[in-house]
C-alpha cells in the first residue's frame, strides 16, 4: 500500500490484530477506510460503558471487528437480558432494538440507523392482531419477533425462527395463530401436529429464493450442500439439506465444514461465515437486506459519540410486550 495520512497509518496498526479475523473477506485497501472508525469505536465503547450486538446480517466489518455479542434474534434477545453495560448498541434493525430494550428497560439503547425496519414488522399492525383475536378468540397468538412491540403487546407468546416449533408446541393446544411470516408458520406446520393459522407477511430478502434456483446450484455445483432460512417458500426449504435460524446454519456449516455450500439467507452472513470456516467454499447469492445494511461503521460511530437514536417504548405497551418475549424465553431455544 502507499502512503497513507498518519492518523490512518495510527489506527491501522492498532487495529492490525482484528483485520487478521477479516483478511479473507476484506481487501486491506478497504481495511485502511475502515480502520479510523473501528479504532474510535473501540474507545467510545470504553468511555461510554457501552456494548454492541450484532446480528449475523452485519458486514464482517462489524460483526468481527467491533461486536461484543453475536447471533441470531434469539441469542440476542437472551443475552440483551443479561447484559452488565449502561448503553447497548444494538446493530441490527429497529424490531430488535426494541426487543432489547423491552428486556432491559433500565438501559439505553440505541440504534445506529433509525429507520432500518423490516418487511415482515411492516406486514402487520396492533388493530390485524385484534382482528385476529376476535376471529379466533379461543386460539393463542405466536408472534414472531420481527414484529413492532406494539404488535407483540397483543400477542400471547413471542418466537423467532430458532425455537417456533418449541414454542408452538409448549402451548398445549390444538390449534395457534402464527403471525406473521407465512412461510416460517408454513415450514413450522409441517413439522407439528399443532394446526397453524398463517398472516400473509413475508420476508422481501427470503421470499426471493425459489425451488429453480436451488436445482441450478446443485447442477452447476455437483456435491454443494444447501442450507436455508424458515423465511424462505416451503418449496424452497423441501429442496435444502437443512433448515434453521441463523444460528443453527452458522453451526451447521461450521460442524460440518462441507467442501462447497450455499447459505440461502442476507449474503453477509456468507461472508461473516467465509471468515470463520476458511475450509468451505461458499457460493454466494448476494440478496442484501436493505435494512441491516442501513447499519455501518460510520453511524455506529456517530451512535456512541452522539448517544443516538435511543429507543423508547411507550409505557401502555410495554408491559404486555414484555411479557409476551419473557414468555418465549422462559420456553428457551
Ligand atoms: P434469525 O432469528 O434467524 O437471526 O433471523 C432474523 C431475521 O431477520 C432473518 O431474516
Ligand atoms: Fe426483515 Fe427479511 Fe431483513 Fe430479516 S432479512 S430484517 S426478516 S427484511
Amino acid at each position: 500500500m502507499g502512503a497513507m495520512p498518519a492518523d490512518v497509518a495510527e489506527a491501522v496498526r492498532r487495529t492490525a490484530p482484528l483485520y487478521e479475523r477479516v483478511k479473507s473477506v476484506i481487501p486491506e485497501i478497504e481495511w485502511a477506510t475502515m480502520a479510523v472508525d473501528i479504532d474510535a469505536i473501540l474507545r467510545l465503547k470504553k468511555e461510554r460503558n457501552a456494548v454492541i450486538l450484532a446480528h449475523n446480517y452485519m458486514k464482517p466489518e462489524i460483526f468481527h471487528a467491533i461486536a461484543d455479542i453475536r447471533g441470531d434474534s434469539l441469542a440476542l434477545a437472551i443475552e440483551a437480558s443479561r447484559i452488565d453495560a449502561e448503553v447497548i448498541i444494538m446493530a441490527g434493525v429497529h424490531f430488535m432494538a426494541e426487543t432489547v430494550k423491552l428486556l432491559n428497560p433500565s438501559r439505553t439503547v440505541l440504534l445506529p440507523a433509525l429507520e432500518a425496519g423490516c418487511s415482515l414488522a411492516e406486514s402487520i399492525t396492533p388493530k390485524d392482531v385484534r382482528m385476529m383475536r376476535e376471529r379466533f378468540p379461543q386460539t393463542p397468538i405466536v408472534t414472531y419477533v420481527n414484529t413492532s412491540a406494539a404488535v407483540k403487546a397483543e400477542s400471547d407468546i413471542c418466537c423467532t425462527s430458532g425455537n417456533a416449533k418449541k414454542i408452538v408446541e409448549s402451548l398445549g393446544v390444538r390449534q395457534v395463530i402464527m403471525i406473521p411470516d407465512e412461510y416460517l408458520a408454513q415450514n413450522v406446520a409441517k413439522q407439528t401436529n399443532v394446526d397453524i393459522v398463517t398472516w400473509k407477511g413475508h420476508c422481501e430478502v427470503h421470499e426471493q429464493f425459489t425451488p429453480e434456483e436451488i436445482e441450478a446450484f446443485r447442477d452447476q455445483n455437483p456435491g454443494v450442500v444447501i442450507a436455508a432460512h424458515p423465511e424462505c417458500p416451503p418449496a424452497v426449504v423441501e429442496k435444502c439439506d437443512f433448515a434453521g435460524s441463523t444460528a443453527a446454519m452458522i453451526e451447521w456449516i461450521s460442524d460440518k465444514k462441507p467442501e462447497r455450500a450455499v447459505l440461502l439467507t442476507e449474503c453477509s452472513m456468507s461472508d461473516n461465515v467465509a471468515a470463520m470456516v476458511p475450509q468451505t467454499e461458499l457460493i454466494r447469492p448476494c440478496k442484501l437486506c436493505p435494512h441491516m445494511k442501513r447499519v455501518t461503521l460510520a453511524n455506529i460511530r456517530a451512535s456512541l459519540e452522539y448517544m443516538q437514536h435511543e429507543v423508547t417504548i411507550p409505557a401502555a405497551i410495554a408491559p404486555c410486550a414484555r411479557r409476551a418475549v419473557e414468555r418465549m424465553i422462559e420456553v428457551g431455544r
